[in-house]
């Protein structure tokens, strides 16, 4: 029979407790979310700033779809592309110091380009190296891995094994190297160590990547992510990618780079070129929201939050993972339990998502909590309570 593989791997993922399924949220106000008529703190949404449903950003969609209609009617080459997607690539390519910006539907899409359009056309083969982080985000890894390149993966944050690969594959006498790690880890919260990362892959004569998904909007001094933190130019980091699904409060991603690589990806990014181009609303939108004045009080108001609930949690003895960032991870170490916990958090009121294998690596299985400025500190006290209850319990 065809397919006859799917039933089999639903079975085993039913068995090891791996099964996923989606709950449909019905309202959600400040940090509450209304799930099957009931209410609960969201401790699981990446709506840092909680700009999602600012004042700023709807009004924003509002007036950019009563001038620019609902969709963008055309892919960018054709006729999809407008002044709106024209202002927002301008403003981050002068935000981030970068000749050029490019936008596109989603994060996913930007990184499986940037494999693509570097790695997979008639000039490529297997001497040219991607190097990523082990803990790089799927839309990464998985466009890496379909590309002609050599594929390594370096063990997370170790610049002793980073070296080592780079030096084994000076064998292969690649021309295109690219060295790709995010800029704070979606599942760990850490942080890359940008300026050795530069050194390293510099005097490789490689490319260094940053997918600052989850930096962008909170860290720098203008939220301008780890790019700003760290003052890292052009040269040091040709390729920066982000989304605006998460601190930004919107949708879609962009890819920020030299005129040159901006040109390429235009010309030979499939995902670009073949693909219906983003709501130019939702442009919009994203500007007001990188524009929004309140963006500032925010993050200081997260910065609170993230520093009451460390505090709050190493005096409750919940050991968390070493992370400064609102991604504040607490290991289980099991599916199953991970899922009981999380359970137990929901009869308490909380919904902090349970992350398992494949997503994590075996035997980190945890509750990935995340903190926005949208949070009160009762909800933080709330947490940190509640936690103490539902582990107690397991
Ligand atoms: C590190 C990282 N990169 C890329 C993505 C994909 O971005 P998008 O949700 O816009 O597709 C995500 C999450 O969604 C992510 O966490």
């Amino acid at each position: 029979m065809a397919f006859d593989f799917i039933a089999p791997a639903l079975d085993k993922r039913r068995n090891e407790g791996l099964f996923r399924t989606r709950k449909a949220i019905d309202s959600a106000s400040g940090p509450l979310i209304e799930i099957a008529g009931q209410h609960y703190i969201n401790f699981s949404s990446n709506d840092y700033l909680a700009m999602r449903r600012s004042t700023v950003v709807a009004q924003a969609w509002v007036d950019g779809i009563s001038e620019y209609g609902g969709g963008s009617g055309a892919s960018p080459l054709v006729t999809g592309y407008s002044n709106a997607h024209q202002a927002l690539e301008e403003y981050l390519a002068s935000e981030l110091k970068r000749d050029k910006v490019l936008l596109f539907n989603s994060g996913f899409a930007a990184n499986q380009a940037i494999c693509q359009a570097l790695y997979n056309h008639k000039y490529a083969n297997s001497t040219d190296v991607i190097l990523a982080d082990e803990l790089m985000h799927a839309s990464f890894n998985e466009g890496a891995q379909a590309c002609k390149a050599t594929f390594m993966r370096y063990k997370h944050n170790s610049f002793e094994h980073l070296q080592s690969l780079l030096h084994s594959s000076d064998g292969h006498k690649s021309q295109s190297t690219l060295v790709a790690t995010e800029g704070v880890f979606s599942m760990d919260g850490d942080q890359a160590h940008l300026d050795k990362m530069v050194t390293i892959s510099q005097s490789a004569n490689a490319w260094l990547m940053v997918d600052d998904a989850h930096g962008f909007g909170t860290l720098g001094k203008n939220g301008r992510g780890v790019i700003e933190a760290n003052s890292l130019s052009q040269q040091q980091v040709p390729i920066v990618m982000a989304t605006f699904g998460k601190a930004i409060g919107t949708a879609g991603a962009f890819i920020a780079g030299s005129q040159d690589f901006i040109d390429y990806l235009i010309n030979f990014a499939r995902h670009y070129i073949y693909s219906t181009a983003m709501p130019a609303a939702q442009a919009y939108a994203t500007l007001a929201s990188l524009q929004a004045k309140q963006n500032a009080e925010r993050r200081v108001l997260l910065a609170d939050r993230i520093a009451l609930f460390k505090s709050l949690a190493s005096k409750a003895g919940l050991t968390l993972m070493p992370s400064e960032t609102a991604i504040q991870p607490l290991v289980i170490g099991d599916a199953q339990q991970a899922l009981d916990v999380s359970e137990k958090l929901k009869s308490l009121g909380l919904w902090v998502t349970a992350i398992r294998y494949p997503t994590v690596p075996k035997g980190t299985d945890r509750l990935r909590i995340t903190l926005t400025a949208g949070h009160e500190e009762r909800d933080i006290h709330a947490l940190v309570d509640a936690l103490q209850l539902a582990l107690a319990d397991n």
